[in-house]
């Protein structure tokens, strides 16, 4: 165990862990940020994707003592009120069916947005690709990410 200290949605916050724990098992289950869901474990879903000072990251993956020299964003940190444009297209367009994998598309969306105002399809294509979808929620995620950036997307 080691103690480290990371910067998680603008707050410095201790934990005491193994160095290699991933940070998806720190944010769920040290520091109870329960948004940010486990899929494959292997970097494969991106059902665990979190934002590392702006880049899209999968928190199975990373373990913590890699963590701990930058920003962290989860989805909680998005926004405190859910108002983020992804967010809000993501209401407008329903686009979740069973919802587990949603949280993953609107982090990789997000940095996406951070980078790009205002993505082509294969910008979209690009970025999410590494993020599955069982219920092939594709199509309305697109189409609420262009809505998203019509609003003026920021992360
Ligand atoms: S749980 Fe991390 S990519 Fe699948
Ligand atoms: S909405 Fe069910 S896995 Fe994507």
């Amino acid at each position: 165990m080691a103690n480290f200290t990371l910067d998680v949605n603008n707050q410095s916050l201790k934990v005491d862990v193994d160095p290699d724990t991933p940070l998806l098992w720190v944010l769920r289950d040290e520091l109870e940020l329960k948004g940010t869901k486990f899929g494959c474990g292997k970097a494969l879903c991106g059902a665990c994707t979190v934002h590392f000072n702006g880049n899209a990251v999968r928190s199975c993956s990373l373990p913590v003592s890699a963590a701990t020299k930058g920003k962290i964003t989860t989805i909680e940190g998005l926004s405190s009120d859910g108002s983020h444009p992804l967010q809000q297209a993501w209401v407008e367009l329903d686009v979740p069916q069973c919802g587990y994998c949603q949280v993953g598309q609107i982090m990789s969306a997000a940095a996406l947005l951070q980078r790009k105002k205002n993505p082509t399809d294969d910008d979209i294509n690009s970025a999410m690709s590494g993020n599955l979808c069982r219920c092939g929620t594709y199509v309305r995620i697109r189409e609420a990410i262009k809505l998203a950036a019509k609003k003026g997307g920021k992360s």
